[in-house]
């Protein structure tokens, strides 16, 4: 329970205002000390004795375990959501208008790839450079090359046969696959000074990786070009690392002991990350289908692509979009409470039905996502 309590506080200030941590520590113990009975939308807020924050904790009970469980993980049963810590100075209305503004202006926090891995990328761009060379680079980071060579080796690129060579591996994803994951990582790391934000942009990269995983094997089906749905599923939130970095540079949170997810922010990063995607998509010089993409990857319904050429990034959206809907279904990003893939608009686009073949299809997925 007291790690449950945890869990439902939220601290934030504002403008390099340092937080009344005594005050947050405080209201934690006092909940924590006896829990009461709580009814299932009890909310209570306190104003911190100096600035504008104010802790909110929010109380539910968690999702009830009696709740008949989906028979398959792509149908969710109906189910409560559970509690997340919220940032109520951030993810509010007014931050959401001034970070439109912000984004609108050009003036925003771009996120800049650290000298090294832009040498590298800048290397990458070279024809014909040997893959002995940039396993030479990969492997100075060694999270980067144990996520390349288990990627290599995933179902979806392994014959079978095991690869242990770095180099190997990274031949076999390919140029654009290793600057993809570079951009990707080097964005997500040390978003802020704070350990709150890091963790979200954390769950931002799980679920992306969740993403361009099921988005290439989905292309066995539904897309011709399993790269191009992979780079499109492992960038298309890169908006939200963006998001996220501008949040770490405007306010000063400071450090909790419970982790954040980006449903902290759920009232900014969602309506917000496609555009702020698209400029870092120019600022990057990220492939144009690719960068599009990112910036339709919801609202492609309302897009007015043409036939032809433009046709291709009508899918790649879609592709993008169902893959996204997965992911969360199988607990790889925003909380999902109830639904049925086939039931999901982007679903219907590919005309999926729950026949043999697309149930075939589907049953990989969470084997394929289970450890990204
Ligand atoms: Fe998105
Ligand atoms: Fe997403």
């Amino acid at each position: 329970m007291f790690a449950l309590l945890k869990k439902l506080l939220g601290i934030f200030c504002f403008n390099q205002k340092a937080a009344e941590g005594a005050d947050a520590q405080a209201a934690l113990a006092a909940l924590s000390a006896e829990p009461q009975p709580l009814d299932s939308t009890a909310t209570r807020s306190w104003k911190m004795p100096s600035g504008p924050g104010r802790i909110t904790i929010k109380r539910t009970p968690a999702p009830n375990a009696s709740a008949p469980a989906a028979d398959y993980w792509w149908r969710i049963a109906p189910r409560p959501r559970p509690v997340f810590p919220e940032f109520e100075a951030i993810n509010n209305k007014e931050e959401f208008e001034r970070l439109d503004r912000k984004i609108d202006s050009g003036d925003f926090a771009m996120m800049e790839v650290p000298d090294n891995i832009m040498g590298l990328l800048k290397v990458l761009k070279q024809p014909d450079i040997p893959f002995d060379n940039i396993a030479a680079v990969v492997q100075k980071s060694p999270v980067m090359a144990g996520e390349f060579l288990k990627i290599a080796n995933s179902s979806l690129y392994s014959r079978g046969n095991k690869i242990r060579s770095l180099s190997q591996a990274l031949k076999l994803l390919g140029i654009e696959h290793i600057r993809a994951m570079f951009y990707l990582y080097s964005s997500s790391h040390n978003i802020s000074s704070s350990p709150l934000l890091n963790d979200a942009a954390n769950q931002v990269v799980e679920h992306s990786k969740a993403v361009s995983l099921i988005a290439r094997h989905l292309s066995k089906k539904l897309f011709p070009d399993p790269d191009l749905a992979f780079l499109a599923g492992l960038l298309h939130d890169v908006g939200k690392l963006a998001i996220l970095k501008q949040i770490g540079e405007d306010f000063n949170i400071p450090q909790f002991d419970f982790k954040l997810t980006e449903e902290a922010f759920t009232e900014i990063l969602p309506p917000l990350h496609a555009k702020a995607g698209k400029l870092v998509s120019q600022s990057w010089d990220i492939e144009e289908s690719v960068a599009l993409a990112i910036e339709c990857h919801h609202d492609y319904p309302s897009r007015n692509f043409e036939e032809g050429g433009e046709a291709a990034i009508l899918h790649l959206c879609a592709l993008v979009d169902l893959s996204d809907m997965m992911a969360k279904m199988l607990g790889k990003g925003l909380f999902i409470t109830e639904g049925n893939i086939f039931d999901y608009p982007a679903a219907a686009y590919f005309n999926f039905e729950p026949d043999t073949a697309t149930l075939k299809l589907l049953e990989p997925i969470p084997a394929l996502v289970k450890n990204c």
